[in-house]
């Protein structure tokens, strides 16, 4: 796998500056491997990544100029800039919807086959928490503009998919943190090195085709199937279990047939006030 990680040389990563891209930053600087990122705002520097091995762009994923330019000598794009919270109606659209339409049309008209689009378990948050993990295929069942901005992405990319044969990853990521946020993440957590192995899968499975998987880490309290991520070569090793001790201590004993943060797989996302940032 990592061979054929290496043999692609540039990846462009959209929202470059933030949280998850900058846990990756660290997990995927290696030889050979350059990460160009793309944000509205300038990355950190962080201790122990070489530099010179990063491209540093500031431009918006809503700018046709800067994507086909972000675009250039490109081998994959893994994109996760634009709005990653509850937000006014114009700025998901914008951000997450158009700016997703512009960076599929602009990796098609570069040539560039392969993206992996971060979407959210928000997509379906509305689903009830069942029995058993949930298959990573199941229908859009928003719980907030944002999770219906996912939705729009994954559809986007199933159409640049069927139309013009691109490979398209969409990962619905549960809590992809240093550390599990709360009782939810016994399930939800994917961990640092776990998401970098997800991504290297992702860029490495050959001829995927359109797939949708979940993004979370061997969480032994897990709400959703790890099946899809198998199949393209993720294979997890951490486990939110070992938190849970100090997360029960600090949170209480979870009631999952009561606490409706732990009946709908958007948890308390599903009673946020439509459109308002917080
Ligand atoms: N962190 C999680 O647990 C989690 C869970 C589910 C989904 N996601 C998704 O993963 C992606 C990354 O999440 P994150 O936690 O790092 O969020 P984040 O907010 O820290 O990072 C998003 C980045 O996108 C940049 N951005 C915003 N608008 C942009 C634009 N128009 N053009 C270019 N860049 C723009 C922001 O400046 C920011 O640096 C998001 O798409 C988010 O919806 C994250």
């Amino acid at each position: 796998m990592l061979a054929m990680l290496l043999a692609m040389r540039r990846i462009l990563i959209t929202g470059g500056a933030g949280k998850v891209a900058t846990l990756l930053r660290t997990g995927l600087a290696r030889p050979d491997l350059v990460l160009r990122l793309l944000d509205i705002r300038e990355p950190a520097v962080l201790p122990g990544v070489d530099g010179s091995r990063e491209e540093i762009m500031i431009g918006s994923v809503t700018d046709p100029d800067v994507l086909a330019e972000a675009m250039r000598d490109v081998d994959a794009v893994v994109h996760l800039g634009g709005q990653s919270r509850e937000s006014d109606v114009r700025d998901v659209i914008e951000s997450n919807m158009y700016g997703t339409y512009l960076l599929f049309e602009a990796a098609r008209a570069a040539g560039v086959s392969r993206v992996v689009l971060a979407s959210s378990n928000h997509a379906a948050g509305f689903h009830p928490r069942g029995e058993e993990p949930a298959p990573a295929d199941l229908p859009g069942r928003p719980d907030t503009l944002y999770g219906w901005s996912k939705v729009a992405m994954e559809a986007c990319g199933q159409l640049y998919a069927d139309r013009f044969g691109m490979d398209v990853i969409c990962l619905r990521i549960g809590l992809w943190f240093p550390t599990p946020p709360g009782l939810r993440g016994l399930a939800l957590w994917l961990s640092p090195d776990d998401g970098v192995r997800l991504i290297e899968a992702c860029l490495s499975v050959p001829s995927p085709g359109f797939r949708i998987v979940w993004g979370i880490s061997r969480n032994t309290r897990r709400w959703f199937s790890l099946a899809e991520g198998e199949a393209i070569g993720y294979f997890p090793q951490d486990d939110a279990e070992v938190f849970a001790e100090a997360l029960i201590a600090k949170h209480g004993e979870p009631d999952f047939a009561a606490d409706p943060v732990l009946t709908r797989l958007g948890g308390q996302w599903c009673d946020v006030p439509l459109g308002v940032s917080y």
